[in-house]
């Protein structure tokens, strides 16, 4: 992500302490991870020190510090999914991404998560990626639904 990017962004939200989070996450959302040099950039500009902004990326579950790719698949292996063929759903997201839960492949595509309830078990079993839900998926359909993102 160009420091040109990171500085819309900061314009965007306003130049000030305040906008902190604000900006943090649209650079979550459109570069999918925080980088060291983002990080810096904010820190600059908006002149909050390092180990503020530090402790902010690490305490939000909606910030990365690593690499995470374009599409977030969360698979729920909950007591209803579980039940309903969550781990058959699963073993093909991991053969067709080629990753396992708390990954990220090489082309930066699909980061991969296991979670214990997406809140709709009646539709079990549930895939969510990028936040769409995907319900009473067979593994014919994981795969194929996974071949529509880029
Ligand atoms: S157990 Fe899977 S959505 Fe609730």
């Amino acid at each position: 992500m160009d420091l040109a990017r990171i500085d819309q962004i900061i314009d965007k939200h306003g130049c000030e302490e305040s906008s902190l989070i604000q900006v943090l996450l649209d650079i979550q959302a459109q570069n999918h991870w925080l980088p060291k040099e983002a990080l810096e950039r904010v820190g600059e500009r908006l002149q909050v020190p390092m180990t503020r902004i530090q402790h902010i990326a690490t305490f939000y579950k909606a910030f990365s510090l690593v690499p995470k790719g374009r599409h977030r698949v969360h698979i729920c292996v909950g007591t209803a999914c579980h039940v309903r063929g969550a781990q058959r759903v699963l073993d093909t997201v991991q053969d067709v991404t080629g990753i396992r839960p708390g990954e990220t492949d090489l082309d930066l595509r699909f980061s991969l998560e296991t979670v214990n309830c997406l809140g709709c078990c009646a539709l079990g079993p549930v895939m969510e990626i990028d936040g769409k839900t995907h319900g009473k998926v067979t593994p014919g359909e994981t795969a194929e639904v996974l071949r529509n993102y880029d």
